[in-house]
């Protein structure tokens, strides 16, 4: 796929105390002409694509090669590392969503939930969706007013009560959970989540809709609904859905006019959530979301709805993947390599894994990877491999190059031949990578994660855990 060479020319400079502090280097002209020709010419699969709009590729989040190895000098590997101006342009694509009567976009902070992060997107204007009591907490943490936070959730928190009067806003995911509000806080203001009868997701794993998923309550439930709210005087201000991640957006759409239609038997809800899951492609062949042809029709429907009943309806979404996933990678290195014979296959063992990205093992989510040569005058030979990118766990199911959905299929990746202490970075890893990994599994520590500033600064935002941090709850017996 032909790659557009918007790389902005920037100075770049360290904030780290390193050797390399305090050494700006300007990565303009030739230097950054370089760069993005060694890009442009890699193979597909060799390169870190970024999503844009429908579909298109840009590579506005690819590390460039001399920040990735001041970034491995001065903090190690494995490191996240994000882009601030690509989490905020992403933001920005989001908060431009069509609506009718007004948009609130929520950044389902589970998929990145880094206090700098939930920072950054609240300065541009984002509220959150806690998916848990600790969520919401650790949002306050990271000075997220109460109000701008809103709980779905499958476990009520224990300190559910204070929390709502503080001002966080719930959505009651069952029954029971509506039962159990309207028991503490008789005559609130709620939410509830509804399983509209269908769902979508990239994979079945990620699909949370339909007779089969647990999640909400059943649309065939509303009397039980409306009872419930009625004995307890609740209000219901808010309707919500959310049917799977990387969600088809036919299906999206159906579902979404599905939605509208149950506001007629919610006449107090002035808010209608519908979710996130909008596709974000991380590899070539993958598609993006376009989120304005997926909102134009909401938009109409909406408008068509306030035409028919006088109810101009707020209208909430909440992307995790679409605000994060290509906003951020994962530099590693190649720690060991090995084969099994000639008939075999070529094994690049990392320093990362499930312990970091664990999604290829859970899903057969792909992830492009990129080498970037140790050192730095080493230009990529003409010779080229088919590698298996293997994690560092003792699991075989630890492997990064599986097939689509198939997690347990190996899928090699061209490579020019590659090196031990090579780089690699691993796109797409903004999204449920940090925040969803087997942690500390071999007790590898939590890896750091990094920040790069919009002068393409590398700022430290979690530091990488000890070995103390790992075992400090435990307690030896004898
Ligand atoms: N709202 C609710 C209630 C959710 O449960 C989720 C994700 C989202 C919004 C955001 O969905 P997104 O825009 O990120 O698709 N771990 C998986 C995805 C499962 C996420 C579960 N809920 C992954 O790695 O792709």
């Amino acid at each position: 796929m032909a790659r557009r060479k918007t790389q902005r020319e920037a100075v770049v400079k360290f904030s780290t105390p390193t050797p390399f502090s305090r050494i700006p280097f300007r990565l303009a002209g030739n230097g950054a002409r370089a760069i993005l020709r060694a890009l442009s010419s890699m193979p597909a699969s060799t390169t870190v694509p970024v999503s844009g709009n429908a579909g298109r590729f840009r590579p506005t989040n690819t590390v460039p090669e001399d920040i990735a190895r001041r970034i491995a000098a001065a903090h190690g590997t494995p490191a996240y590392v994000y882009s601030q101006q690509a989490l905020e342009d992403r933001a920005a694509e989001a908060l431009a969503f069509p609506n009718a009567h007004g948009l609130t976009v929520r950044f389902a902070m589970k998929a990145l939930p880094n206090a700098t992060v939930l920072r950054l997107f609240e300065r541009k204007g984002l509220h959150f969706d806690a998916s848990s009591g600790h969520e919401v907490r650790r949002a306050m943490f990271a000075g997220i007013a109460p109000q701008k936070i809103s709980l779905s959730t499958q476990e009520l928190p224990a300190d559910l009560t204070p929390l709502l009067r503080a001002g966080v806003l719930v959505n009651a995911c069952s029954l029971a959970q509506l039962d159990a509000i309207g028991t503490a806080l008789p005559g609130w203001n709620i939410g509830v989540r509804i399983n509209p009868g269908r769902g979508s997701g990239g994979t079945g794993k990620t699909n949370v809709g339909g007779p089969d998923a647990s999640f909400g309550i059943w649309h065939e439930h509303i009397a039980e609904i409306l009872e419930t709210a009625r004995r307890h005087r609740l209000n219901i201000v808010r309707v919500h859905t959310h049917i799977g991640s990387g969600s088809d957006p036919a299906v999206w759409q159906e579902v979404s006019t599905l939605n509208l239609a149950l506001m007629d038997r919610f006449p107090d809800a002035r808010t209608l959530n519908l979710g996130g899951g909008f596709k974000v492609a991380r590899v070539p062949g993958e598609k993006d979301a376009d989120l304005q042809a997926a909102g134009a029709p909401v938009k109409a429907a909406f408008e068509d709805f306030a035409a028919r009943t006088g109810r101009r309806l707020h209208l909430e979404i909440e992307p995790g993947t679409f605000l994060t996933a290509n906003c951020g990678v994962l530099l590693a290195r190649v720690q060991d390599i090995t084969d099994t014979g000639e008939a075999g296959r070529r094994f690049l063992k990392l320093d990362t894994g499930m312990t970091e990205l664990l999604r290829p093992g859970l899903y057969g989510a792909q992830h492009p990877a990129e080498i970037v040569p140790a050192d730095a005058g080493r230009a990529p030979g003409s010779a080229v491999h088919d590698y298996i990118l293997a994690g560092h766990c003792c699991e075989s199911g630890d492997l990064i190059s599986c097939a689509p959905g198939e997690p347990e299929r190996l899928a090699p990746v061209r490579l020019p031949a590659v090196r031990m202490g090579d780089l690699c970075l691993i796109g797409g890893a903004g999204a449920y990578c940090s925040a969803m990994s087997a942690k500390n599994y071999n007790s590898f520590p939590e890896a750091p994660e990094i920040l790069l500033d919009p002068g393409n600064t590398p700022r430290l935002i979690r530091r990488r855990q000890t070995l103390e941090q790992m075992i400090q709850n435990e307690i030896p017996l004898a």
